[in-house]
């Protein structure tokens, strides 16, 4: 589903303090230009024009199984990682598709923030409670704010100075999109050390990048996938080689059906999780999502959780359940926790922010990109 959009101008890179991790031997690879900024826009337009999905829509998408694994995945990391009464930030929200997960961790306030401005609109008439048939529900237990801003270019602390420290900054499916420069995937782990709490945790899903380039090898072409996605690189990586050097920058084109149609960028994990190090996020775990599936689906509780959503057919024997090929999608992602150091106190909450309990379209909060 498509809507109108219109373009916006974008933006330019933060200035970069730290020393870098690439090297720059005249190639352009990973640094900030215009192309950088249109890619960005690109990615933006991409999701602001995808329109909610009726129920009947959203149940004859050919990814319908794939789409409920993965809010399982993103269920079971919020249950294990939230606590009552948790600050939230949401990083790259999107229309708030997990605002009901933060409801049933019965957390104490949420802020999402998306470069989509169509997608924070959902995000708002959701919160709302104002929305499509799927989502219609009556009011959520916690007061929210929604920001639209590019939070791999803009440092978010002075714009959330009242509502930090969080106690959990989630990331899902979008971290990759930080990684087409390194000052993008410096201020998007910027952002997250800066604004959580000591002792907090960052929550996240992103594509793997092994399996990928694992895929990429063993494809004839520079083009892989089936009947539900497609990857495809450009011709300078003919030889499938990835020089360490170069670590960020490596693009790609990604279309999975019915859901995502735009470049997207590799994150070499080891390289990542050094880079995190540096700004106070020590890695917890990370696992493809195949693993923490499997591991995850072992427990009860989760068990039961799987068959309410249905990711696995409703059991009702008429043969619709995950396609191997929906399986095969979704192990092209894993799933990350990190902690930032120190230690906190998770009981001492900031109570200064508003309580807001419907998001008016002038309360959101749009942060333009630095000149
Ligand atoms: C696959 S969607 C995931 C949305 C949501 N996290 C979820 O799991 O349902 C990726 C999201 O990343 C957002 N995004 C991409 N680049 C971004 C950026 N630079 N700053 C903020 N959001 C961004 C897109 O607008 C989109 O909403």
């Amino acid at each position: 589903m498509k809507r109108g959009h219109e373009e916006t101008s974008s933006s330019s890179s933060p200035p970069h303090s730290k020393p870098r991790l690439s090297s720059h031997n005249g190639e352009d690879h990973g640094v900030e230009d215009d192309s950088t900024k249109s890619l960005a826009r690109k990615v933006a337009d991409h999701y602001s024009s995808r329109s909610n999905q009726t129920l009947e829509e959203r149940e004859a998408s050919p990814i319908i199984h794939m789409k409920k694994l993965n809010n399982w995945i993103k269920s079971v990391l919020i249950q294990l990682y939230t606590h009552r009464d948790d600050v939230v930030l949401d990083l790259a929200c999107g229309k708030g598709g997990d605002l009901i997960k933060w409801d049933k961790a019965r957390i104490g306030y949420y802020v999402g923030v998306d470069i989509a401005d169509g997608s924070i609109e959902d995000c708002r008439t959701r919160y709302n409670g104002e929305t499509d048939q799927i989502h219609r529900r009556k009011r959520f237990s916690f007061p929210a704010r929604l920001i639209c801003a590019d939070c791999y270019e803009v440092p978010l602390d002075k714009a959330l100075q009242d509502d930090a420290p969080f106690d959990i900054c989630s990331c899902q499916f979008a971290l990759h999109y930080s990684w087409s420069t390194e000052e993008r995937a410096r201020q998007a782990l910027e952002n997250v050390s800066s604004l959580l709490r000591p002792g907090g945790t960052f929550i996240g899903t992103m594509p793997d990048a092994n399996v990928i380039v694992k895929k990429l090898r063993e494809a004839e072409g520079l083009t892989f996938g089936n009947s539900v996605y497609w990857i495809s690189f450009d011709e300078e990586y003919t030889k499938k080689k990835f020089k360490s050097s170069r670590p960020f920058g490596i693009q790609y084109k990604f279309h999975l059906e019915d859901a995502v149609d735009c470049p997207e960028w590799l994150v070499p994990f080891h390289i990542f999780k050094e880079l995190a190090k540096e700004y106070g996020l020590e890695l917890v775990f990370k696992k493809n999502s195949h693993e923490f599936v499997n591991e995850y689906i072992k427990k009860p509780e989760f068990a039961e959780l799987m068959r309410r959503l249905g990711a696995l057919g409703d059991g009702s024997g008429d043969g619709r359940t995950l396609s191997e090929d929906e399986w095969e999608a979704a192990y092209l992602y894993l799933v990350f926790v990190m902690r930032k150091s120190g230690q906190g106190d998770s009981l001492k909450k900031n109570t200064q922010r508003r309580s807001l309990s419907q998001i008016r379209q002038e309360d959101v909060m749009y942060l333009p990109c630095q000149p």
